[in-house]
């Protein structure tokens, strides 16, 4: 069944070795495999698939494009497709947050807007070092790959990461606030000035490790006392996804750079973008340049799903959909094994095994997916059961979906 893919496709593909299967259609929180099969879809395609797989209102509006012989490339140059996005994003995301930030539109993947903003801060402040966070997940290009921290990742480079200084993320043992300022303040601390600080707010990857408000207010504070860039990554926890449209509005900061990719098309499609400061907008022209700029089905699924967004209230569905899912692990889960712990917040949740077994973790995802559940492993050693539907998924499908999290748990556990 799979023969075509096992001898042709490289070794490096990874997701379809947990869902051996062969897929075909969706809608919005359900997969449907080419035999009919139904699944139930609690990992949104890492995250790209917020507003659901083909949502009727953003897919309405593709079609209309498309169906009118517009143009769907054109590298930078100025579209109407592009010109609706821009103002939209800034009247309905930016302005009403208060936000101002200019817009790069970087290659299509998210990593390429890492690179990007790398690549502005470095110039911008003349160093070259930068701060990133243990358990960090920013990418597979060599500069974002440098911030990132899962060993199989880093291997793959096969040369030195270099230019980046770890500290340890918020709830690690060690307090990261008060070496962050040693470091900075102590002339004799050995470690150069970096000229950016690069974190997520919630560590998808690295295991649904929440940083507090607190700890990020702290950051943004270092960051203006000694000159430094803020870079989010709200690439994965953008776009709605913990409850907010920005990941970082929880702490009431404005970080100097934002990245967002994977939901920000609203269809599925690439997209990648950098928002900065305007006065960091200091890149000559062409200097961070590319083919794929500007996917013109991405502007228009964007600015349908900003619409969708807005017009929904997606933001308050997220947290009374939070208010479910955490009930349930608390009530349904954790009494399943006292070695058991949560995280989470949004429609991004993990329950962690660490405790008991590591591997068990990726025993439920295995078990889910029998029970036509697809789930995702995260974080150190893949103890973490990662929980990350569409955000419009509807309440009797989460239900559904988390009653097989229950069974998939407890059948790891025996
Ligand atoms: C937080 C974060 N940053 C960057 C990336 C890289 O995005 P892409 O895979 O589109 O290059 C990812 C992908 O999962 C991510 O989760």
């Amino acid at each position: 069944m799979f023969e075509v893919f096992e001898s042709t496709e490289s070794q490096v593909r990874s997701y379809c070795r947990k869902y051996p299967v062969v897929f075909s259609k969706a809608k919005n929180s359900e997969i449907f495999s080419v035999d009919g099969e139904r699944y139930i879809d609690f990992l949104a395609v890492a995250g790209s698939m917020n507003y659901g797989h083909n949502n009727p209102e953003i897919k309405a509006k593709i079609m209309e494009y498309l169906s009118e012989d517009h143009i769907i490339n054109a590298l930078d140059m100025y579209t109407d497709a592009k010109e609706e996005f821009l103002l939209t994003f800034n009247e309905k995301i930016l302005k009403p947050r208060n936000l101002n930030y200019k817009v790069m539109c970087c290659g299509p993947t998210g990593t390429n807007a890492v690179e990007a903003a790398l690549k502005l801060a470095r110039k911008n402040t003349g160093r070259t070092n930068v701060v990133a966070f243990s358990g960090a997940f920013h990418g597979m290009t060599l500069g974002s790959l440098a911030m990132t921290t899962d060993r199989t990742s880093r291997e793959g480079a096969s040369v030195p990461l270099t230019n980046v200084t770890f500290m340890p993320y918020d709830n690690s043992r060690l307090d990261s606030i008060a070496y962050l300022k040693w470091i900075l303040e102590d002339d004799h601390s050995g470690i150069e000035k970096p000229a950016a600080i690069c974190l997520e707010t919630l560590q998808a990857e690295g295991g649904i490790n929440v940083a507090s408000v607190e700890w990020l207010q702290e950051i943004r504070k270092i960051c203006t006392e000694h000159d430094i860039i803020m870079i989010c990554d709200d690439i994965q926890v953008g776009n709605g996804r913990t409850g907010y449209f920005f990941s970082f509005e929880r702490a009431g900061i404005q970080p100097d750079m934002v990245v967002l990719s994977k939901s920000i098309s609203g269809f599925g499609t690439p997209m990648a973008l950098l928002l900065m400061r305007p006065e960091l907008d200091i890149f000559r022209p062409a200097e961070h340049n590319g083919t794929f700029r500007g996917n013109q089905l991405s502007f228009i699924g964007g600015t349908a799903a900003i619409n969708y967004f807005v017009e929904h209230h997606l933001d308050e569905e997220v947290q009374k959909k939070a208010v479910i899912v955490e009930k349930f692990i608390q009530e349904e889960i954790l009494p399943l094994d006292s070695r058991l712990s949560y995280r989470g917040m949004g429609l991004m949740w993990g329950i962690d095994f660490t405790e008991i077994n590591p591997a068990l973790a990726l025993e439920a995802v295995h078990e889910g997916f029998e029970r036509h559940l697809i789930m995702e492993v995260a974080g150190r050693k893949d103890a973490v059961l990662k929980l990350m539907p569409p955000l419009t998924v509807p309440e009797d499908i989460l239900r559904e979906g988390l009653a097989i999290v229950k069974a998939s748990v407890e059948a790891a556990l025996k």
